[in-house]
């Protein structure tokens, strides 16, 4: 095991230990499919992001958890003890980061399509800033926020023009996205006109994002000097002087050997730098800078447990293993062809020395966690574990076949505790009438 060695072990009976504590025992106390997270690890890339931004902007900078790639109570109380302010996209993110008793101001609230309903709670509860998709949107947003006593924050949502999910990046295009105002299109400073002469609302800044698992910084270094140059034109075109930057997530994470993203300390030094250059020339104040790591904070801390069960070797065609989960708990293969590593969690020492096929248990062919995957031996009731499923496998886990979602737990200082229940029968039907 390579890859993010500091949770994932194998301990003295040669079992794998995700943040000290055996698997098995694991498995044993809170049954499987479980997903398990090392809090430590964390919290240690939650510090990470603290530092890495402090050195660059002191306090003018603050990463923000992007909750979608993991939500539920106890992760916004462990960011938000770490500092962290959060990103959330729904009315039902945000209600869990406020029910964890996270600090309103800090949270960013995002979406393309937000509702007046999630529009007046965010406003009712006090966000941070929301981050405004469209004109339709800002126009609801000023008259809903008649009903409120203060004005409300917001920062508009920006197409930089940089598609970054291809190996060699496109700079211009990228106006095909549901999301935010097209630079080259003059949309985006219309937008910005529009925000500034609405009443009621006060315009902070700015935000785009980029995409997400992106290894490379260049892509990041364009987008902050494509928006710092517009925030440049904003102040000559319109007067204005915008005090937000928000620069979106999308840091890469390691999820088998041959991923090899730039740690995300590097890109976030070299962004400061064009930042600093870029804004000089174009004689505007430094931003206060936000960044909305998701995938980076939690992917590598955690490991997804399963039972195995049944086991059939089509000669010639492929060794079929299946396990007690699948595209239910993890729906990344099926969607994306995303790659992971899996290990027999009670012969984690051993060699891997055949290819299987990781199937789940959905009545559904495509229902896979991977395909030709390296593993050791194993048979019906060995403990697998999928290693880097911290990230959109919880958050993305769906309901189908009333298939039952998994819990959750946390490991710290050689103890495990439960922080998701796993659904029962019962959660099934709740919402049945
Ligand atoms: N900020 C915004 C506005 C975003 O849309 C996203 C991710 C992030 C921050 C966090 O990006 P991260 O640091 O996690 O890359 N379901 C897909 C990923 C979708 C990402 C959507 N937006 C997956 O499983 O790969």
């Amino acid at each position: 095991m390579k890859k993010a060695e500091k949770s994932f072990t194998v301990n003295g009976r040669g079992h794998l230990a995700i943040g000290g504590v055996d698997t098995l025992e694991l498995a044993g106390q809170f049954g499987t499919p479980l997903y398990v997270f090392d809090e430590e690890a964390i919290r240690r890339t939650c510090r990470r992001y603290r530092e890495a931004l402090g050195r660059s902007y002191g306090e003018g900078g603050l990463a923000l958890y992007a909750s979608k790639a993991f939500s539920c109570k106890e992760i916004y109380r462990i960011v938000g003890s770490e500092g962290l302010g959060a990103d959330v996209v729904s009315a039902g993110e945000l209600y869990t980061a406020l029910e964890a008793g996270f600090v309103a101001a800090k949270i960013y609230y995002h979406g393309n399509n937000k509702t007046d309903d999630e529009l007046l709670f965010a406003m009712e509860k006090g966000v941070g800033a929301i981050v405004v998709d469209n004109l339709p949107e800002l126009r609801r947003l000023a008259k809903l926020r008649q009903r409120m006593d203060r004005d409300q924050d917001v920062l508009l949502r920006i197409k930089p023009g940089i598609d970054a999910h291809t190996h060699n990046y496109i700079r211009t295009g990228q106006i095909d996205s549901k999301f935010g105002f097209a630079l080259e299109t003059g949309e985006a400073l219309e937008a910005v006109r529009e925000t500034l002469g609405t009443e009621g609302v006060r315009l902070r800044g700015l935000h785009c994002h980029i995409g997400s698992q992106i290894f490379d910084t260049q892509p990041f270094v364009d987008a902050a000097r494509v928006m710092a140059r517009f925030m440049g034109e904003i102040r000559r075109s319109c007067g204005a002087t915008l005090t937000t930057l928000n620069l979106g997530g999308g840091f890469g994470v390691q999820y088998i050997e041959g991923d090899d993203p730039v740690p995300f300390e590097e890109t976030l030094a070299e962004v400061a730098v064009a930042l600093r250059e870029t804004c000089k020339e174009e004689g505007i104040p430094q931003p206060f800078v936000l960044v909305e790591p998701g995938r980076s904070i939690v992917n590598s801390a955690c490991a997804t447990l399963y039972t195995v069960g049944a086991r059939k070797e089509i000669p010639g065609v492929r060794t079929y293993v299946s396990v007690d989960g699948g595209m239910t708990d993890n729906p990344r293969y099926a969607l994306y062809q995303a790659q992971y590593e899996a290990v027999v969690a009670n012969r984690a020492g051993e060699e891997r020395n055949e290819h299987v096929t990781l199937a789940g248990k959905c009545c559904e062919s495509g229902d896979l966690l991977g395909e030709d995957m390296p593993l050791q031996h194993c048979d019906s009731g060995d403990i697998l574990a999928v290693l880097c499923t911290g990230a959109y496998n919880f958050s993305m886990a769906s309901g189908y076949n009333r298939i039952r979602r998994p819990a959750v737990v946390m490991v710290k200082d050689g103890l495990a505790r439960l922080v998701v229940r796993r659904e029962t029968l019962e959660d099934i039907v709740r919402c049945d009438i």
